[in-house]
Parts: structure tokens; C-alpha cells; sequence
């Protein structure tokens, strides 16, 4: 099963991804993780990103699809995938079918995380993640058992760079410019199913499995 999830910053992707790929062993494919390891090991993707990154805006399409198209073809992949992050827009809605029609496969869900804004604002400036193994944290909402140490495996958390109000306002306006096309595109496809993501995390997570179900049922009449 292939499955995109589309939503603002901080609408909930990443740590509904993370469960999801675990339970339906599907590998979770986050492009913001993908750039973020590339910066952190100075790679020349890397080094190219950053300075988008750190500014809010998004990495040019070429590069970003770049790397997409080899993490697609690793073979934890086989059992399908979660999109998070990508596509961000229409270029790379447009690359991602390409792509996938010369693998003879496509798209089967792309589920809007639709979230308000002072949801937003609040889950992006109380955000912690784990250094080491990635799992997000939130200070208020979903606190660490221990103090700045991740429960999974006891890396230390931080706050991620682009986590400030200065690069948050800028993120959200890239998102806002780009996500009606986007909903257009897959809307129009029959794709597209919108929950509301303000809810808590288990709710959420609800609601995706009753959609996949829905969708694994259709497949089956
Ligand atoms: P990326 O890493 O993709 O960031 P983003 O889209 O801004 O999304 P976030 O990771 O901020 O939010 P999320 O929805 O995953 O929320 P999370 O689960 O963490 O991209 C970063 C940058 O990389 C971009 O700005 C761009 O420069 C570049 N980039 C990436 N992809 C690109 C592409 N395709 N093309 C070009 N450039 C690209 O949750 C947030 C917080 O809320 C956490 O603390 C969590 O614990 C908490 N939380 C989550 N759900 C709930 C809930 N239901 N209730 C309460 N708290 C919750």
C-alpha cells in the first residue's frame, strides 16, 4: 500500500507516520528526515539544503525528487511506503506519478491532515525529538518520561532549527501558496480523504486505520 500524508507543519505526519509504518509495515519515507540526516553529515545534498531549510522555504524540486527517487528504490519499500513531506507541491505530485508508473504502480490513499492554526503554533513551538532514533516528543502535549531523554532509547532531545517563530511563519506561508493545487490535483484523482488532525494523537490514528480499512475493503467488491 502506498499512502501520502499531506498537512501544514505540524499537523501530526511524522509521529502518525512513525506508528502507522510499524503497524502496517510499510516503510516511512519522512523527506525532512532525509534532508535533515543529509545536513547533519554535511553531505553536498546536504549542504545545498541548509540554507533553505534554515530559512523556511522549500529545497529546489530537482534535488528533493532526486533523493526521493533512490530511497523509493530501496527494498524496504517492497510492502509499500508512507509519504511524509512529499510531495509539497504540484512539480512533485506530477514526478511522484511519473515515477511510480514506471514501477507499474500508484498512489492508493493520500490523507489530508487538516489542523488550525493555533494547533499549529502550539504542537511546532513545543516540539522535541530524539537525537538518535527520531521519535517526536512535545513538552505539554506528549512529554518525555524523563527530562529531555527520549523513551525510546534514551537519546538526548532538542529542538529542531526551523522550529522558531521567524522560520514557522515562513514555513506556513510556502504551505499555504502550495496546498490548494495540491488538494485540486488529488481531489480531482479521487485520492483524497480530509480528518480533522486537531484532535489527540489515538484519535487520529483512528480515524487513518478506518480509512485504510475502507479502502482495503473497496478492493475487495
Ligand atoms: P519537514 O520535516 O517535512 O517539516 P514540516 O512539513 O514543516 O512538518 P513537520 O515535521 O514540522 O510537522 P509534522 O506534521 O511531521 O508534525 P509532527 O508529527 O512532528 O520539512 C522541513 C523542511 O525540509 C521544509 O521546510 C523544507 O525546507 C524541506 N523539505 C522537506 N520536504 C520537502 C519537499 N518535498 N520539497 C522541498 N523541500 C522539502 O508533530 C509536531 C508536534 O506535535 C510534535 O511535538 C508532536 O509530538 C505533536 N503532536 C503530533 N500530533 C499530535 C496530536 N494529535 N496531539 C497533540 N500533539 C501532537
Amino acid at each position: 500500500m502506498k499512502i501520502i500524508l499531506l498537512g501544514p507543519p505540524g499537523a501530526g505526519k511524522g509521529t502518525q507516520a512513525k506508528i502507522l509504518a510499524k503497524k502496517k509495515n510499510l516503510a516511512h519515507i519522512s523527506t525532512g528526515d532525509l534532508l535533515r540526516q543529509n545536513v547533519s553529515e554535511s553531505t553536498g545534498l546536504g549542504e545545498k539544503a541548509r540554507n533553505f531549510m534554515d530559512r523556511g522555504a522549500l529545497v529546489p524540486d530537482e534535488l528533493v525528487t532526486q533523493m526521493l527517487i533512490q530511497r523509493i528504490s530501496q527494498p524496504d519499500t517492497k510492502n509499500g511506503f508512507i509519504l511524509d513531506g512529499y510531495p509539497r507541491n504540484l512539480t512533485q505530485a506530477k514526478e511522484l506519478d511519473e515515477m511510480l508508473k514506471t514501477h507499474d504502480t500508484r498512489i492508493d490513499l493520500v490523507l489530508y491532515l487538516d489542523t488550525s492554526m493555533p494547533v499549529i503554533i502550539q504542537r511546532l513551538t513545543g516540539r522535541l525529538v530524539c537525537s538518535q532514533c527520531g521519535l517526536n516528543f512535545h513538552i505539554k502535549n506528549m512529554p518525555p518520561k524523563k527530562d529531555m531523554l527520549c523513551d525510546n532509547c534514551g537519546g538526548e532531545l532538542y529542538q529542531r532549527t526551523d522550529d522558531n517563530e521567524q522560520t514557522i511563519k515562513k514555513r506556513l506561508a510556502v504551505y499555504k501558496k502550495e496546498f490548494s493545487p495540491l488538494i485540486e490535483y488529488y481531489g480531482k484523482k479521487r485520492k483524497l480523504h480530509r480528518l480533522s488532525a486537531d484532535k489527540e494523537a489515538e484519535e487520529v490514528l483512528n480515524k487513518i486505520m478506518q480509512l485504510i480499512e475502507g479502502y482495503n475493503d473497496s478492493l475487495k467488491v
